[in-house]
């Protein structure tokens, strides 16, 4: 099958690496010429655990990945086309901006010359997929391609594993041809049994921001669960072990911590929200996991400055908005850092992999290079990212370079009896 993917951001170069990795042919457009250039020197312009070694591979060796900036020639030959551009808030507002979308899909109708399936994949408010098939068929043949809604649920740090072993395929489809050629693309995964569910556009549209926002919904919910905690002695660790046991309730995203960042929870339960009110349905839950979630912030950081000097160093470990990647979009820990910062403390941050993005964001915060360099003369450690480099640092070593020996372990990665044994002022989420 030959495979034509618009967009070279994250959804989209794992998508095109993966499919190579099932044998694929894959031509990814992007118009970003110097992303392009990084891209066919086989360099991933983000930091995505196994992207540098799938890229080499299907660019040199099997040579089935190749890169374009644009659409003209290069669906002559596309069995299907995938949209994976962006769809970022509207500043000011929750919706979704598909300015990107609408772009591609009037650069697929004046490319489109043979049948071809057109796929959205990048995270679309329900109704987006039909409004593309409106577009493309201003001025091309409807017999001449499909429209179909197929959602990722990829997540950063975990991206290829979860493209190669996902839980489930969600496709939506109006016609039984455009099912089977769907099918017929997913068929390397029937071999591990993967469910595939298949539905209408709408339906599959919906999945995808009932599935995150429901996700979403966990955390918030565990995070309000730890504020209870704290005041009552209670342990939330304990509390989301033994809630998870329960089948009914699974033991995933009940981590309490500092609330949901990156480039998806937080934009897909505004634009979730956004369209349904458009509809004049009110998601009363998911406003408040949106709400519970942007006060986490101040919450967290009043904590922290009601418990350490004013202006004093802080050491902040883990910037990225999760672990095993650079990405520092709606990270927490830079939202918390620059707020410290505001409040007049000195921030020497480090994270192994996420620096330059964060550099981006605020320059005003210190770099160092090295966990224990970013301790050095510090009254407090704050853990904002639950990196595997942290969950067993020296403790001994930290205690004579620290000025106080304060530590807030945002994600519970430590036993506070270990610490407090070591002299060290605890404070944890939620216990
Ligand atoms: C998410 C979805 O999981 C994925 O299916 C979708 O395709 C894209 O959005 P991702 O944003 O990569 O993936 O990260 P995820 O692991 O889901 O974590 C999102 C945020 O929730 C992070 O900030 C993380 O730290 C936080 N989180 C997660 C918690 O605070 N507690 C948890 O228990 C789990």
């Amino acid at each position: 099958m030959n495979l034509t993917i618009v967009g070279t951001g994250y959804v989209g170069l794992v998508t095109g690496v993966c499919f190579a990795e099932f044998g694929y042919s894959v031509k990814c457009i992007d118009k970003d010429s110097k992303r392009l250039e990084k891209l066919k020197s086989g360099k991933c312009p983000f930091y995505e655990p196994g992207m540098d070694e799938l890229l080499d591979k299907h660019i040199n060796k099997t040579k089935l990945i190749s890169f374009d900036y644009t659409l003209q020639n290069n669906l002559n030959n596309s069995d299907i086309v995938f949209i994976t551009v962006g769809t970022p808030t509207r500043r000011l507002e929750d919706e979704a901006d598909l300015s990107f979308v609408w772009q591609v899909a009037e650069e697929i109708a004046e490319n489109i010359n043979k049948y071809c399936l057109v796929v959205t994949k990048s995270t679309v408010p329900v109704g987006t997929t039909r409004e593309v098939k409106k577009i493309i068929s201003n001025k091309v043949d409807e017999k001449l391609f499909d429209v179909v809604s197929n959602p990722e649920f990829l997540r950063e740090g975990s991206a290829i594993d979860d493209f190669i072993r996902p839980d489930r395929v969600v496709i939506g489809t109006e016609n039984k041809k455009s099912e089977t050629i769907m099918k017929n693309l997913y068929r390397p995964l029937f071999l591990k049994e993967t469910p595939i569910v298949s539905t209408s556009i709408e339906t599959s549209e919906i999945i995808k921001y009932a599935s995150n926002s429901f996700l979403a919904t966990k955390i918030a919910f565990i995070n309000e669960v730890a504020d209870l905690c704290e005041v009552v002695g209670a342990d939330v660790q304990q509390v989301a072990h033994a809630m998870g046991i329960d089948k009914r309730i699974g033991s995933k995203f009940l981590n309490a911590g500092p609330g949901f960042g990156g480039s998806c929870f937080p934009k897909d339960v505004k634009a979730f929200s956004s369209t349904a009110k458009k509809k004049n349905v009110e998601l009363l839950i998911i406003n408040a996991v949106n709400k519970s979630n942007q006060e986490r912030i101040k919450k967290i950081s009043d904590k922290i400055i009601s418990n350490i000097k004013k202006n004093s160093t802080i050491c902040f470990l883990g910037l990225s908005f999760k672990p095993n990647t650079d990405d520092v979009r709606d990270s927490t820990s830079i939202k918390i850092a620059s707020k410290l910062f505001e409040k007049g403390y000195k921030l020497q941050c480090y994270d192994p992999e996420a620096m330059k993005n964060a550099k981006n964001e605020n320059s005003n915060l210190f770099f160092f290079s090295s966990a224990y360099e970013a301790c050095e003369g510090a009254s407090a450690i704050i853990i904002g990212t639950e990196w595997n480099e942290f969950r067993a640092l020296n403790f001994n070593k930290i205690s004579k370079i620290l000025k106080e020996k304060i530590i807030f372990d945002l994600r519970n990665i430590y036993i506070p009896e270990d610490l407090k044994k070591l002299g060290f002022e605890y404070y944890g989420t939620g216990k």
